[in-house]
């Protein structure tokens, strides 16, 4: 739900909108099909409603996730599952993957994706919510996801394009706890003190756009 939160109010519409911008450019109009890996509660699948020619797919490890995002979107295909396992889907099923701040199997997305294949990924950049973790951690920490990514996909697939989508926001307490329960942050025991006393903040948000073609 917080999740839903985010997206309702438009904090991911950058992240989206650069990640649909990639497709349009690689794509063009050509009918594909997509699998977004961890969609979580569906918002990238439903921006994508208007994309012509697009079939789309979600999967997600949360059968709570999945049911809120089948709800919203039921003409898209669902499943739940793990995507650290084998994904429960055909060789060479899709056109393009995508994983927003998600998880990233570099054997079975080179098994499912077909010969043109695609990757977008979205990881948090490392100053993404930085006033925030530094109210709640003391220390402004730096954090980049994007060479994990990339080593992890390394063997099989290459980086093609890579961009950064940054904005300010200024937001009242609920936004910025409803920010880290979406992205997993702050929430050890010795920070509650931190998170419940939260004042309105401007904070940055911060993410880098990858795009990866096979090798
Ligand atoms: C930070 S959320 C991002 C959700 C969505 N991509 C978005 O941007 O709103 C991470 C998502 O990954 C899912 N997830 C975590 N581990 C997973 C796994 N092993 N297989 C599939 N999904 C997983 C979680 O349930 C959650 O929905």
């Amino acid at each position: 739900m917080a999740r839903r939160r985010v997206a309702t109010r438009g904090h991911t519409v950058p992240v989206y909108q650069a990640l649909a911008g990639a497709l349009r450019t690689r794509l063009g109009n050509d009918p594909a099909s997509l699998l977004d890996v961890g969609c979580g509660e569906g918002g990238f699948l439903r921006s994508l409603q208007e994309h012509p020619g697009l079939e789309r797919h979600g999967m997600d490890i949360s059968p709570a996730s999945i049911e809120l995002a089948a709800k919203a979107s039921p003409e898209v295909l669902f499943v739940v599952a793990n995507a650290d396992r084998t994904l429960p889907y055909a060789e060479e099923s899709f056109d393009v993957l995508s994983a927003i701040d998600s998880r990233v199997n570099a054997i079975e997305f080179e098994r499912v994706l077909g010969e043109r294949g695609l990757i977008l990924v979205a990881v948090p950049g490392p100053d993404d919510l930085i006033e925030l973790r530094e109210r709640i951690q003391g220390a402004k920490v730096l954090k980049s996801r994007t060479d994990k990514v990339r080593n992890d996909l390394h063997a099989r697939f290459t980086l093609a394009d890579r961009m950064t989508v940054r904005e300010s926001r200024t937001l009242e307490p609920p936004e910025l706890r409803d920010l880290l329960s979406a992205t997993y942050r702050g929430f050890r025991r010795s920070e509650q003190a931190a998170i419940e006393a939260l004042t309105s903040l401007t904070v940055t948000l911060s993410h880098d756009i990858l795009v990866f073609k096979r090798r």
